[in-house]
């Protein structure tokens, strides 16, 4: 390859960009225009945003949208959510005017505990290195004393450290697992810190030992690093009503809605093909909550994968039953969440999401999250079993199709219009342009 560069990250922005579009372009004024007409023209602003990672040369826009009318355990939230899917935002709009009316969700955390893990090989019997560790622990706890005194305040910290015997899987592989509360913080740098020193600490401790052997002494540290599964970090959601005040839906009673629920749930459950869409459509509204409120949501979004394969099989994080003429649809999910450090404070944006939740505290946010993604399922899959879900959203990608065939404002008048009464599709917009 002839354009490798060394350097790249100490170049200026402009040179930067001059080196992409010089060997990755044809037309190139039209490129570097559309670069920094992405730019925000408030220099601090902009600088604000290219400090957030390496080799920033523009602005990428996701919308912020927000959903108002969330009644989340008697209190009423107006969610922001970023995403960049039509249908999304309109869905949780509906979902939480649905179940306003109907007590609204409610939610509990069960807990909020993480994980971090050092990885080590150990050439002898698995009773001499848990020996050592036992005689050390508290030294090794006390070796992290000065990264975890702020957040043993906030009730945080380090909760426990074990030795984790894997030689089963992997020969003479080991683990230090330890178990962390981070308090309103998402906590990954915290854990990742403890974890480093520990790891210092553990060598030096070896080391020193009189009772281990040469061979013995000669431990591989393979990596210290935090676990993006939480499966003890946990919340549920739910909402739930009389079954005969669900519907009707048009021609589908009340009764028969649940039913076709329920199904739907346990197809959800048994099916892996279903079950990955289903939880996708879960993620639409998780991941909206994350992005605007600076959240990882590749972390999110691995745990709640993991955890919904928790029993050995793919499945559906949520579920759905009829207890009592009462129909009671709910989640339970891993969000492991932060409302503070991070993006928190850095991101005006994200800052102002969490202003307009109140500034929740992680416990709160959670929950929040998860409500989201609650919603966000039950439109889908009410969309699903009634009137199919196309149709809403078509009406919502309506705009990106006239967009994309160059219609003008009086055509995407008369299209809304015209599509309000006739089912959306390329084609279809395609006639309707040639038409108009
Ligand atoms: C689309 O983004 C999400 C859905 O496919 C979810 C589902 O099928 O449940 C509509």
């Amino acid at each position: 390859m002839n354009n490798k560069i060394d350097g790249f990250s100490k170049l200026t922005k402009e040179k930067k960009i001059d080196w992409v579009i010089k060997n990755h372009f044809n037309s190139k004024n039209d490129v570097k225009k559309l670069l920094k007409l992405y730019w925000n023209s408030d220099k601090k602003v902009q600088k604000n945003h290219d400090e957030f990672t390496e080799n920033t040369i523009s602005n990428f826009y996701y919308p912020l949208g927000v959903a108002p009318n969330f009644l989340i355990n008697n209190r009423v939230f107006t969610l922001p959510m970023v995403t960049e899917e039509s249908s999304v935002v309109a869905a949780a709009c509906k979902s939480a005017k649905f179940w306003f009316s109907r007590g609204g969700f409610k939610t509990e955390v069960l807990n909020t505990e993480k994980v971090g893990q050092i990885h080590f090989l150990f050439d002898g019997k698995f009773t001499r290195i848990k020996n050592f560790f036992l005689k050390n622990k508290s030294k090794l706890i006390n070796s992290i004393k000065n990264l975890t005194k702020n957040m043993n305040k906030r009730g945080g910290g380090l909760k426990d450290l074990e030795i984790v015997n894997k030689t089963n899987l992997i020969k003479n592989y080991y683990q230090l697992k330890g178990t962390f509360e981070t308090d309103n913080a998402m906590g990954a740098n915290f854990i990742n810190s403890c974890l480093e020193k520990l790891t210092e600490s553990f060598k030096i401790l070896i080391e020193d030992d009189n009772d281990l052997n040469t061979n013995e002494k000669n431990i591989e540290i393979i990596m210290s690093i935090l676990s993006n599964y939480t499966p003890n970090c946990i919340v549920k959601a739910s909402v739930s009503c009389p079954i005969n005040h669900l519907g009707p839906f048009k021609s589908i009673k009340a009764e028969e809605f649940a039913k076709k629920f329920l199904t739907a749930i346990k197809i959800a459950k048994i099916d892996k093909y279903r079950a990955v869409t289903h939880n996708k459509g879960i993620m639409n509204g998780i991941d909206a909550i994350a992005m605007a409120t600076g959240n990882d949501f590749r972390a999110i979004e691995a745990c709640a994968h993991a955890y919904a394969c928790k029993n050995g099989k793919y499945s559906s994080l949520s579920n759905a039953f009829i207890e009592k003429d009462t129909f009671t649809f709910e989640i339970e999910i891993p969000l492991s969440v932060g409302t503070v450090g991070g993006l928190t404070k850095l991101h005006p944006i994200v800052n102002w999401s969490l202003e307009l939740l109140n500034f929740p505290d992680s416990k709160s946010l959670m929950e929040i999250t998860a409500v989201a993604g609650l919603a966000q399922n039950f439109a889908a899959v009410k969309s699903l079993i009634t009137s199919g879900i196309q149709k809403g959203h078509m009406k919502m990608h309506l705009l990106n199709i006239l967009k994309q065939k160059g219609a003008t404002e009086n055509q995407k008048i008369k299209a809304i219009n015209f599509f309000k009464k006739n089912i959306v599709s390329v084609s279809a917009v395609d006639d309707f342009l040639k038409n108009t």
